[in-house]
């Protein structure tokens, strides 16, 4: 069985992943990237960030992205836009601009409605804001919110909303899967843009997991979420171990994917479920958390995992 193609049969939009342009020239990569059998959306990891489409104020570089969205459309692959506005990866300019109100908000302006724009009516939906939290709930302090406070996600959201009226908008952010303090603030805040008439459609749960550690409490997050009127995806999941990979941790991380998809499936407001990145080879996890790894659903050697079983079950 394919992945997306069970997805779809249960009434999900996509089953998808997350790619980056770098990975692109490996021919034995794409030869599984292309499959819309596997994955009917595709998510660009890098290169649609700020500091990749606008390195210079005005100055806007789009080929990276155009290359994603170039092969996507080729395959009849939806594309989930990321991101607009997010603290990381941002140039310099903007990270260690001194702005007025007045300036700031015409720069978010600009970034969001330029990027947008140049694709209008070829995107799904748009991460336009990217991890406004803190773990506790509070604000996350950067440019955008010690400048402006929480009016810059309804000034990105109706630039956006006034670059592609068809883009889904989304606001994405990981520890928001379960119940506590991080999931209510998203929550407030979806009840605040919703209450402000803000154009906001979707949350992304990112849903960066341990094995053995997937909330238990998902499906009845993502209820909750749906419930306030807005949809809901898995936008970057992955199940990550501390290495070595064993017999064991794989049939539990088979099992944890089977978790989060079967959540998603049994809501009928999540939409689909996009992993990050699909191969092993090109994960994020060791980088940034070293001894740990193998999260993906593919080994490094395109060999598929029990995991992709979990998958495939929990679109049953
Ligand atoms: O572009 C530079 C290159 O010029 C330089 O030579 C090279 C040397 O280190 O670094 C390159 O930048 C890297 C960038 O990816 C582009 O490849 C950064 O070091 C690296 O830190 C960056 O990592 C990305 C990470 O976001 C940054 O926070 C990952 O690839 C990307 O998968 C990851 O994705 C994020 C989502 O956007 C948001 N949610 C969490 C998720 C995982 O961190």
């Amino acid at each position: 069985a394919f992945t997306d193609t069970v997805a779809k049969a249960a009434g999900k939009l996509y089953f998808g992943s997350a790619t980056d342009n770098p990975e692109l020239p490996n021919a034995e990569y794409v030869a599984i990237l292309d499959q819309n059998a596997y994955f009917g959306q595709i998510t660009p990891g890098n290169s649609m960030k700020w500091d990749a489409t606008e390195p210079e104020q005005g100055v806007f570089t789009f080929s990276g992205g155009q290359q994603i969205v170039s092969l996507a459309q080729a395959n009849n692959q939806l594309i989930r836009g990321h991101n607009c506005v997010w603290y990381n990866q941002l140039p310099s300019w903007v990270e260690d601009g001194t702005f007025t109100v007045a300036e700031l908000t015409e720069i978010i302006q600009t970034h969001c409605g330029t990027l947008v724009g140049n694709w209008k009516g070829q995107i799904y939906a748009w991460d336009i804001i990217n991890e406004p939290f803190n773990d506790d709930g509070t604000w996350r302090s950067d440019v955008f919110f010690d400048t402006l406070g929480e009016s810059f996600i309804p000034i990105a959201l109706e630039a956006a909303a006034a670059a592609d009226p068809n883009a889904k908008l989304y606001i994405n952010d990981y520890n928001i899967e379960s119940a506590g303090a991080k999931s209510a603030a998203m929550m407030e805040l979806v009840q605040t843009l919703k209450a402000n008439g803000t154009p906001i459609d979707g949350i992304g749960f990112e849903s960066h997991f341990i094995v053995g550690e997937v909330p238990t409490d998902i499906q009845a997050t993502m209820e909750a979420f749906v419930a306030l009127g807005v949809e809901v995806a898995v936008t970057e999941l992955d199940v990550r171990m501390t290495l070595p990979e064993t017999a064991a941790l794989l049939e539990q991380q088979q099992k944890d994917y089977q978790t989060v998809v079967s959540a998603c499936n049994a809501v009928p407001g999540c939409v689909g479920v996009t992993i990050w990145d699909y191969t092993d080879l090109y994960s994020w996890i060791p980088g940034t958390f070293p001894g740990q790894g193998a999260a993906c659903p593919w080994d490094a050697n395109f060999v598929k995992k029990p995991a992709y079983d979990g998958i495939i079950a929990g679109f049953a």
